[in-house]
Protein backbone atom coordinates (compact mmCIF):
# COMPACT_ATOMS: atom_id res chain seq x y z
CA UNK A 1 0.00 0.00 0.00
CA UNK A 2 1.15 3.51 -0.68
CA UNK A 3 1.92 5.75 2.19
CA UNK A 4 0.90 8.87 2.45
CA UNK A 5 3.52 10.66 1.42
CA UNK A 6 3.86 8.24 -1.78
CA UNK A 7 0.51 9.53 -2.44
CA UNK A 8 1.85 13.46 -2.18
CA UNK A 9 4.64 12.47 -4.32
CA UNK A 10 2.53 10.82 -7.38
CA UNK A 11 0.16 13.63 -6.77
CA UNK A 12 2.59 16.71 -6.59
CA UNK A 13 3.04 15.09 -10.48
CA UNK A 14 -0.52 15.95 -12.17
CA UNK A 15 -0.52 19.52 -13.03
CA UNK A 16 -4.66 19.46 -13.52
CA UNK A 17 -4.79 19.02 -9.85
CA UNK A 18 -3.78 23.20 -9.74
CA UNK A 19 -7.38 23.46 -11.24
CA UNK A 20 -10.22 25.28 -9.34
CA UNK A 21 -13.35 24.24 -11.16
CA UNK A 22 -16.33 26.48 -9.62
CA UNK A 23 -13.61 27.95 -7.29
CA UNK A 24 -12.82 24.70 -5.43
CA UNK A 25 -10.36 21.86 -5.49
CA UNK A 26 -10.50 19.45 -8.39
CA UNK A 27 -11.78 16.00 -7.67
CA UNK A 28 -11.70 14.28 -10.71
CA UNK A 29 -13.64 10.60 -10.33
CA UNK A 30 -14.14 10.02 -14.42
CA UNK A 31 -10.93 8.13 -14.71
CA UNK A 32 -13.16 5.52 -16.08
CA UNK A 33 -13.61 7.84 -19.51
CA UNK A 34 -10.30 9.05 -19.76
CA UNK A 35 -7.25 9.57 -16.91
CA UNK A 36 -5.46 12.87 -15.91
CA UNK A 37 -1.44 12.39 -17.19
CA UNK A 38 1.24 12.87 -14.95
CA UNK A 39 3.72 15.78 -15.89
CA UNK A 40 6.46 13.42 -17.34
CA UNK A 41 4.14 11.65 -19.68
CA UNK A 42 2.83 15.49 -21.01
CA UNK A 43 7.19 16.00 -21.30
CA UNK A 44 7.02 13.47 -23.67
CA UNK A 45 4.73 14.80 -25.97
CA UNK A 46 7.06 18.03 -25.88
CA UNK A 47 10.12 15.85 -26.11
CA UNK A 48 8.97 14.15 -28.88
CA UNK A 49 7.81 17.23 -30.58
CA UNK A 50 11.36 18.92 -30.00
CA UNK A 51 13.67 16.16 -30.81
CA UNK A 52 12.35 13.07 -32.56
CA UNK A 53 9.36 14.62 -34.82
CA UNK A 54 9.34 13.06 -38.55
CA UNK A 55 7.19 10.84 -40.25
CA UNK A 56 8.27 7.36 -39.93
CA UNK A 57 9.45 4.47 -42.61
CA UNK A 58 9.61 7.28 -44.95
CA UNK A 59 12.84 8.71 -45.21
CA UNK A 60 16.36 8.36 -45.31
CA UNK A 61 17.20 11.31 -43.33
CA UNK A 62 18.42 12.25 -39.35
CA UNK A 63 14.75 13.16 -38.12
CA UNK A 64 13.02 10.31 -40.33
CA UNK A 65 15.28 7.53 -38.75
CA UNK A 66 14.76 8.66 -35.06
CA UNK A 67 10.87 8.85 -35.37
CA UNK A 68 11.23 5.16 -36.76
CA UNK A 69 13.16 4.05 -34.21
CA UNK A 70 11.23 5.72 -31.78
CA UNK A 71 7.80 4.37 -33.02
CA UNK A 72 9.01 0.95 -33.30
CA UNK A 73 10.49 1.36 -29.82
CA UNK A 74 7.43 1.93 -28.50
CA UNK A 75 5.57 -1.38 -30.31
CA UNK A 76 8.03 -3.41 -28.82
CA UNK A 77 7.47 -1.76 -25.56
CA UNK A 78 3.67 -1.79 -25.69
CA UNK A 79 4.48 -6.01 -26.91
CA UNK A 80 6.43 -6.36 -23.90
CA UNK A 81 4.00 -4.71 -21.94
CA UNK A 82 1.35 -7.65 -22.63
CA UNK A 83 3.33 -10.18 -23.27
CA UNK A 84 3.37 -10.46 -27.24
CA UNK A 85 5.71 -12.60 -28.27
CA UNK A 86 6.85 -10.36 -31.60
CA UNK A 87 6.17 -6.65 -31.79
CA UNK A 88 4.64 -7.37 -35.36
CA UNK A 89 1.52 -8.57 -32.74
CA UNK A 90 0.85 -4.66 -31.95
CA UNK A 91 -0.68 -2.54 -34.36
CA UNK A 92 -1.04 1.23 -33.17
CA UNK A 93 -4.31 2.40 -33.85
CA UNK A 94 -6.42 5.47 -32.24
CA UNK A 95 -8.39 3.35 -29.49
CA UNK A 96 -10.13 0.53 -28.37
CA UNK A 97 -12.95 1.27 -30.58
CA UNK A 98 -11.17 1.31 -34.03
CA UNK A 99 -9.20 -1.52 -32.94
CA UNK A 100 -12.60 -3.76 -32.15
CA UNK A 101 -13.93 -2.28 -35.91
CA UNK A 102 -10.91 -3.78 -37.29
CA UNK A 103 -11.16 -7.06 -36.09
CA UNK A 104 -15.18 -7.27 -36.95
CA UNK A 105 -14.33 -6.05 -40.41
CA UNK A 106 -11.34 -7.58 -41.40
CA UNK A 107 -11.77 -10.74 -39.83
CA UNK A 108 -15.19 -11.45 -38.40
CA UNK A 109 -17.10 -10.00 -42.18
CA UNK A 110 -14.79 -12.30 -44.09
CA UNK A 111 -14.86 -15.85 -41.99
CA UNK A 112 -18.55 -15.92 -40.67
CA UNK A 113 -21.58 -16.85 -42.25
CA UNK A 114 -25.38 -18.25 -41.60
CA UNK A 115 -25.00 -20.95 -38.63
CA UNK A 116 -22.25 -19.20 -36.58
CA UNK A 117 -22.96 -17.35 -33.46
CA UNK A 118 -21.05 -14.48 -32.14
CA UNK A 119 -21.09 -14.57 -27.86
CA UNK A 120 -20.15 -11.28 -26.30
CA UNK A 121 -21.50 -10.32 -22.94
CA UNK A 122 -24.91 -8.13 -21.61
CA UNK A 123 -22.27 -6.02 -20.30
CA UNK A 124 -20.28 -4.51 -22.78
CA UNK A 125 -19.41 -1.26 -23.94
CA UNK A 126 -21.06 0.09 -27.21
CA UNK A 127 -17.69 -0.76 -28.99
CA UNK A 128 -17.97 -4.29 -28.23
CA UNK A 129 -21.46 -4.50 -28.85
CA UNK A 130 -22.76 -2.49 -31.52
CA UNK A 131 -19.57 -4.01 -34.77
CA UNK A 132 -20.83 -7.31 -33.62
CA UNK A 133 -24.76 -6.68 -34.41
CA UNK A 134 -23.27 -5.16 -37.74
CA UNK A 135 -21.38 -8.05 -38.44
CA UNK A 136 -24.70 -10.37 -37.42
CA UNK A 137 -26.63 -8.49 -39.82
CA UNK A 138 -24.18 -8.58 -42.34
CA UNK A 139 -23.57 -12.19 -42.16
CA UNK A 140 -26.81 -14.18 -41.59
CA UNK A 141 -24.75 -15.07 -37.53
CA UNK A 142 -26.43 -14.55 -34.47
CA UNK A 143 -25.14 -12.50 -31.74
CA UNK A 144 -25.75 -14.29 -28.52
CA UNK A 145 -25.54 -12.64 -24.61
CA UNK A 146 -23.95 -13.70 -21.51
CA UNK A 147 -26.47 -12.42 -19.14
CA UNK A 148 -25.20 -12.01 -15.32
CA UNK A 149 -26.97 -12.52 -12.35
CA UNK A 150 -28.18 -9.80 -9.48
CA UNK A 151 -24.60 -9.75 -8.47
CA UNK A 152 -23.15 -8.70 -11.74
CA UNK A 153 -21.56 -11.89 -12.22
CA UNK A 154 -21.30 -14.24 -15.26
CA UNK A 155 -22.85 -17.68 -14.00
CA UNK A 156 -20.84 -20.05 -15.49
CA UNK A 157 -23.93 -21.84 -16.80
CA UNK A 158 -24.11 -19.28 -19.06
CA UNK A 159 -20.81 -20.03 -20.77
CA UNK A 160 -21.50 -23.60 -20.74
CA UNK A 161 -25.19 -22.81 -22.47
CA UNK A 162 -24.25 -19.92 -24.72
CA UNK A 163 -20.74 -21.19 -26.36
CA UNK A 164 -20.22 -24.38 -28.27
CA UNK A 165 -19.52 -25.61 -31.56
CA UNK A 166 -21.18 -22.86 -33.77
CA UNK A 167 -19.42 -20.10 -31.83
CA UNK A 168 -17.20 -18.44 -34.10
CA UNK A 169 -16.06 -15.28 -31.76
CA UNK A 170 -15.91 -14.91 -28.14
CA UNK A 171 -15.98 -11.11 -27.24
CA UNK A 172 -15.29 -10.15 -23.81
CA UNK A 173 -14.73 -6.94 -21.43
CA UNK A 174 -12.27 -7.92 -19.36
CA UNK A 175 -13.56 -5.27 -16.37
CA UNK A 176 -17.01 -3.71 -17.02
CA UNK A 177 -16.76 0.24 -17.28
CA UNK A 178 -20.59 0.13 -15.59
CA UNK A 179 -20.63 -2.54 -12.86
CA UNK A 180 -16.83 -3.26 -12.10
CA UNK A 181 -17.23 -6.94 -12.89
CA UNK A 182 -14.31 -9.09 -14.04
CA UNK A 183 -15.84 -12.26 -15.76
CA UNK A 184 -13.04 -15.25 -14.53
CA UNK A 185 -11.25 -15.02 -17.61
CA UNK A 186 -9.21 -17.61 -17.14
CA UNK A 187 -12.11 -20.03 -16.64
CA UNK A 188 -14.42 -19.00 -19.94
CA UNK A 189 -11.53 -18.79 -22.26
CA UNK A 190 -10.09 -22.16 -21.56
CA UNK A 191 -13.61 -23.39 -21.59
CA UNK A 192 -14.34 -21.76 -24.89
CA UNK A 193 -11.16 -23.18 -26.09
CA UNK A 194 -11.97 -26.44 -25.46
CA UNK A 195 -15.66 -26.59 -26.80
CA UNK A 196 -15.54 -24.06 -30.03
CA UNK A 197 -13.12 -23.28 -32.46
CA UNK A 198 -13.82 -19.46 -31.43
CA UNK A 199 -11.69 -16.71 -31.74
CA UNK A 200 -11.29 -14.87 -28.54
CA UNK A 201 -11.30 -11.02 -28.15
CA UNK A 202 -10.48 -9.87 -24.91
CA UNK A 203 -11.82 -6.10 -24.56
CA UNK A 204 -9.29 -4.74 -22.19
CA UNK A 205 -10.22 -1.12 -22.28
CA UNK A 206 -11.11 -0.92 -18.55
CA UNK A 207 -8.45 -4.17 -17.81
CA UNK A 208 -4.81 -3.07 -18.98
CA UNK A 209 -4.76 -0.03 -17.19
CA UNK A 210 -5.44 -1.53 -13.64
CA UNK A 211 -4.13 -5.16 -13.49
CA UNK A 212 -0.89 -7.01 -15.42
CA UNK A 213 -2.72 -8.84 -18.58
CA UNK A 214 -0.73 -11.30 -20.26
CA UNK A 215 -1.87 -12.12 -23.80
CA UNK A 216 0.17 -15.48 -23.99
CA UNK A 217 -0.47 -16.84 -20.79
CA UNK A 218 -4.42 -16.09 -21.58
CA UNK A 219 -3.92 -17.54 -24.31
CA UNK A 220 -6.42 -15.31 -26.44
CA UNK A 221 -6.33 -14.08 -30.16
CA UNK A 222 -7.09 -10.63 -29.78
CA UNK A 223 -6.89 -8.03 -27.00
CA UNK A 224 -7.78 -4.04 -27.38
CA UNK A 225 -7.35 -1.25 -25.24
CA UNK A 226 -6.51 2.48 -25.10
CA UNK A 227 -4.04 4.67 -23.86
CA UNK A 228 -5.75 8.05 -22.59
CA UNK A 229 -7.47 5.54 -19.85
CA UNK A 230 -3.72 4.53 -18.76
CA UNK A 231 -2.47 8.09 -18.70
CA UNK A 232 -1.59 8.42 -21.81
CA UNK A 233 -2.47 10.72 -25.12
CA UNK A 234 -5.94 10.58 -26.48
CA UNK A 235 -5.48 9.10 -29.81
CA UNK A 236 -3.91 5.76 -29.40
CA UNK A 237 -5.51 2.71 -29.34
CA UNK A 238 -3.99 -0.89 -29.33
CA UNK A 239 -4.63 -3.83 -31.33
CA UNK A 240 -2.84 -6.89 -30.13
CA UNK A 241 -3.40 -9.89 -32.39
CA UNK A 242 -1.58 -13.14 -33.17
CA UNK A 243 0.75 -12.57 -36.40
CA UNK A 244 -0.26 -15.84 -38.43
CA UNK A 245 -4.02 -14.21 -37.91
CA UNK A 246 -3.28 -10.81 -38.74
CA UNK A 247 -0.90 -12.16 -41.35
CA UNK A 248 -4.05 -13.79 -43.06
CA UNK A 249 -6.73 -11.11 -42.31
CA UNK A 250 -7.78 -8.37 -45.21
CA UNK A 251 -6.24 -4.50 -44.56
CA UNK A 252 -9.28 -2.55 -42.90
CA UNK A 253 -8.06 1.09 -44.33
CA UNK A 254 -5.75 1.00 -47.60
CA UNK A 255 -3.31 3.43 -48.23
CA UNK A 256 0.20 4.94 -47.97
CA UNK A 257 2.26 2.89 -45.67
CA UNK A 258 0.23 -0.04 -45.76
CA UNK A 259 1.68 -1.38 -49.11
CA UNK A 260 4.11 -3.37 -51.08
CA UNK A 261 3.86 -3.01 -54.29
CA UNK A 262 1.20 -1.12 -56.13
CA UNK A 263 0.30 -1.17 -59.98
CA UNK A 264 -2.39 0.41 -62.10
CA UNK A 265 -4.76 -3.08 -61.17
CA UNK A 266 -3.77 -4.36 -58.30
CA UNK A 267 -1.58 -3.74 -55.08
CA UNK A 268 0.39 -6.17 -52.77
CA UNK A 269 0.23 -5.40 -49.15
CA UNK A 270 2.88 -5.70 -46.06
CA UNK A 271 2.43 -7.84 -43.16
CA UNK A 272 1.46 -6.85 -39.97
CA UNK A 273 1.20 -4.44 -38.36
CA UNK A 274 1.93 -2.20 -41.43
CA UNK A 275 -1.26 -3.98 -43.37
CA UNK A 276 -2.97 -2.45 -40.54
CA UNK A 277 -1.32 1.10 -39.86
CA UNK A 278 -2.44 2.84 -43.39
CA UNK A 279 -1.12 6.79 -43.45
CA UNK A 280 1.13 8.80 -41.20
CA UNK A 281 0.41 7.30 -37.46
CA UNK A 282 0.35 9.03 -34.15
CA UNK A 283 3.78 8.24 -33.62
CA UNK A 284 3.62 10.80 -31.19
CA UNK A 285 1.03 8.79 -29.40
CA UNK A 286 2.49 5.40 -29.75
CA UNK A 287 5.80 6.90 -28.00
CA UNK A 288 3.29 8.68 -25.65
CA UNK A 289 1.84 4.97 -24.39
CA UNK A 290 5.23 4.28 -24.09
CA UNK A 291 6.06 6.73 -21.48
CA UNK A 292 2.84 6.04 -19.44
CA UNK A 293 3.70 2.41 -19.57
CA UNK A 294 7.14 3.17 -18.20
CA UNK A 295 5.19 5.35 -15.54
CA UNK A 296 3.11 2.78 -14.75
CA UNK A 297 5.47 -0.02 -14.24
CA UNK A 298 7.83 2.14 -12.20
CA UNK A 299 5.46 3.21 -9.85
CA UNK A 300 4.24 -0.77 -10.19
CA UNK A 301 0.98 -2.22 -11.36
CA UNK A 302 0.50 -4.52 -8.61
CA UNK A 303 0.56 -1.34 -6.18
CA UNK A 304 -1.29 0.54 -8.05
CA UNK A 305 -4.05 -2.28 -8.20
CA UNK A 306 -3.96 -2.82 -4.76
CA UNK A 307 -4.58 1.14 -3.97
CA UNK A 308 -7.46 1.87 -6.25
CA UNK A 309 -8.96 -1.66 -4.90
CA UNK A 310 -8.72 0.03 -1.56
CA UNK A 311 -10.14 3.10 -2.57
CA UNK A 312 -13.11 1.36 -4.66
CA UNK A 313 -13.89 -0.94 -0.90
CA UNK A 314 -13.99 2.37 1.03
CA UNK A 315 -16.47 4.30 -1.35
CA UNK A 316 -18.43 0.98 -2.04
CA UNK A 317 -18.65 0.31 1.85
CA UNK A 318 -19.99 3.97 2.14
CA UNK A 319 -22.16 4.42 -0.73
CA UNK A 320 -23.93 0.71 0.08
CA UNK A 321 -24.74 2.73 3.72
CA UNK A 322 -26.89 5.69 1.90
CA UNK A 323 -30.11 4.42 1.71
CA UNK A 324 -31.51 6.71 -1.04
CA UNK A 325 -28.84 5.53 -3.43
CA UNK A 326 -29.12 2.18 -5.51
CA UNK A 327 -25.72 0.70 -6.23
CA UNK A 328 -24.99 -1.35 -9.41
CA UNK A 329 -21.52 -2.40 -8.90
CA UNK A 330 -21.00 -5.96 -8.08
CA UNK A 331 -20.08 -6.85 -4.35
CA UNK A 332 -17.35 -8.95 -5.55
CA UNK A 333 -13.80 -7.57 -4.21
CA UNK A 334 -12.19 -8.43 -7.78
CA UNK A 335 -13.55 -5.30 -9.68
CA UNK A 336 -12.67 -2.56 -11.84
CA UNK A 337 -12.41 0.75 -9.79
CA UNK A 338 -15.96 2.36 -10.99
CA UNK A 339 -18.81 2.45 -9.02
CA UNK A 340 -22.11 3.03 -10.17
CA UNK A 341 -25.09 4.23 -8.59
CA UNK A 342 -28.67 6.04 -8.61
CA UNK A 343 -29.94 8.71 -6.29
CA UNK A 344 -33.71 6.34 -6.29
CA UNK A 345 -35.53 9.68 -7.29
CA UNK A 346 -33.02 12.00 -9.30
CA UNK A 347 -31.54 12.01 -12.69
CA UNK A 348 -27.72 11.37 -12.92
CA UNK A 349 -27.21 14.82 -15.29
CA UNK A 350 -29.03 16.64 -11.80
CA UNK A 351 -26.30 15.08 -9.27
CA UNK A 352 -23.36 15.60 -11.65
CA UNK A 353 -24.50 18.98 -11.89
CA UNK A 354 -24.54 19.82 -8.38
CA UNK A 355 -21.49 17.84 -7.32
CA UNK A 356 -19.37 19.98 -9.92
CA UNK A 357 -20.31 23.31 -8.60
CA UNK A 358 -18.49 21.40 -5.80
CA UNK A 359 -15.65 20.65 -7.89
CA UNK A 360 -16.30 16.93 -8.12
CA UNK A 361 -16.42 15.06 -11.05
CA UNK A 362 -18.25 12.49 -11.81
CA UNK A 363 -20.11 10.79 -14.98
CA UNK A 364 -23.48 10.13 -15.30
CA UNK A 365 -25.39 9.04 -18.52
CA UNK A 366 -25.42 5.39 -20.01
CA UNK A 367 -21.93 5.67 -20.05
CA UNK A 368 -21.90 3.85 -23.44
CA UNK A 369 -23.69 0.96 -21.93
CA UNK A 370 -27.59 0.81 -23.07
CA UNK A 371 -28.47 -2.58 -23.16
CA UNK A 372 -26.64 -3.20 -19.51
CA UNK A 373 -28.68 0.12 -17.76
CA UNK A 374 -31.61 -1.62 -19.31
CA UNK A 375 -31.11 -4.78 -18.26
CA UNK A 376 -30.69 -3.24 -14.80
CA UNK A 377 -33.81 -1.38 -15.28
CA UNK A 378 -32.64 1.87 -15.54
CA UNK A 379 -31.24 4.03 -18.55
CA UNK A 380 -28.68 6.02 -16.74
CA UNK A 381 -26.66 6.18 -13.66
CA UNK A 382 -23.82 8.12 -11.99
CA UNK A 383 -20.30 6.66 -12.29
CA UNK A 384 -17.60 7.29 -9.58
CA UNK A 385 -14.08 5.79 -10.97
CA UNK A 386 -10.69 6.33 -9.23
CA UNK A 387 -6.84 6.41 -10.27
CA UNK A 388 -3.58 6.11 -8.89
CA UNK A 389 -3.87 10.08 -7.81
CA UNK A 390 -7.40 9.69 -5.99
CA UNK A 391 -7.37 9.76 -1.99
CA UNK A 392 -9.52 8.91 0.81
CA UNK A 393 -10.27 12.61 1.59
CA UNK A 394 -11.50 12.91 -2.20
CA UNK A 395 -14.19 10.01 -1.68
CA UNK A 396 -14.97 11.44 2.00
CA UNK A 397 -15.31 14.69 0.67
CA UNK A 398 -17.68 13.23 -2.32
CA UNK A 399 -19.94 11.31 -0.11
CA UNK A 400 -20.37 14.57 2.28
CA UNK A 401 -21.36 15.99 -0.95
CA UNK A 402 -24.35 13.48 -1.68
CA UNK A 403 -25.79 14.79 1.26
CA UNK A 404 -25.79 18.27 -0.06
CA UNK A 405 -27.20 16.66 -3.49
CA UNK A 406 -29.85 14.90 -1.33
CA UNK A 407 -30.75 17.72 0.66
CA UNK A 408 -31.05 20.18 -2.31
CA UNK A 409 -33.18 17.67 -4.15
CA UNK A 410 -35.48 17.12 -1.65
CA UNK A 411 -34.95 13.51 -1.59
CA UNK A 412 -35.87 11.93 1.84
CA UNK A 413 -33.03 9.93 3.64
C1 LIG B 1 -15.07 -1.43 -21.58
C2 LIG B 1 -14.78 -0.43 -22.66
N1 LIG B 1 -14.55 -0.87 -23.90
C3 LIG B 1 -14.27 -0.03 -24.90
C4 LIG B 1 -14.22 1.33 -24.69
C5 LIG B 1 -13.92 2.22 -25.84
O1 LIG B 1 -12.76 2.93 -25.61
P1 LIG B 1 -12.36 4.12 -26.62
O2 LIG B 1 -13.49 5.12 -26.51
O3 LIG B 1 -11.08 4.64 -26.08
O4 LIG B 1 -12.28 3.53 -27.96
C6 LIG B 1 -14.47 1.83 -23.42
C7 LIG B 1 -14.47 3.29 -23.17
O5 LIG B 1 -15.02 3.78 -22.21
C8 LIG B 1 -14.76 0.93 -22.37
O6 LIG B 1 -14.99 1.36 -21.13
Amino acid sequence: MFSKKEIEDIRREYPFLNLKPNGKDIIYLDNGATTQKPKEVLDNIQNFYETENGNPHRGAHYLAMVSTEAYEGARARVGKFIGAKSPNEIVFLRNATEALNLIAYSYALNNLSEGDEIVISIMEHHSNLVPWQRVAEKTGAKLKYLYVDEDMQIPFSEVEEKIGKNTKILSLTGASNVVGTMPDLDKIFKYTRENSDAKIILDGAQLVPHKKVDVSKLDIDFLVFSGHKMYSAMGIGILYGREDLLNSMEPFLSGGDMIEYVYEDKTTYLPSPQRFEAGTANVEGAVNLAAAIDYIERIGMDRIDEYEKYLTDYAYDKLKKLDYLEVYTTSNKNRAPVISFNFKEAHPHDVASILDTYGIAIRSGHHCAQPLHRFLGSNFSCRASFAVYNTIEEIDYFVEHLEDVRRLLGIES
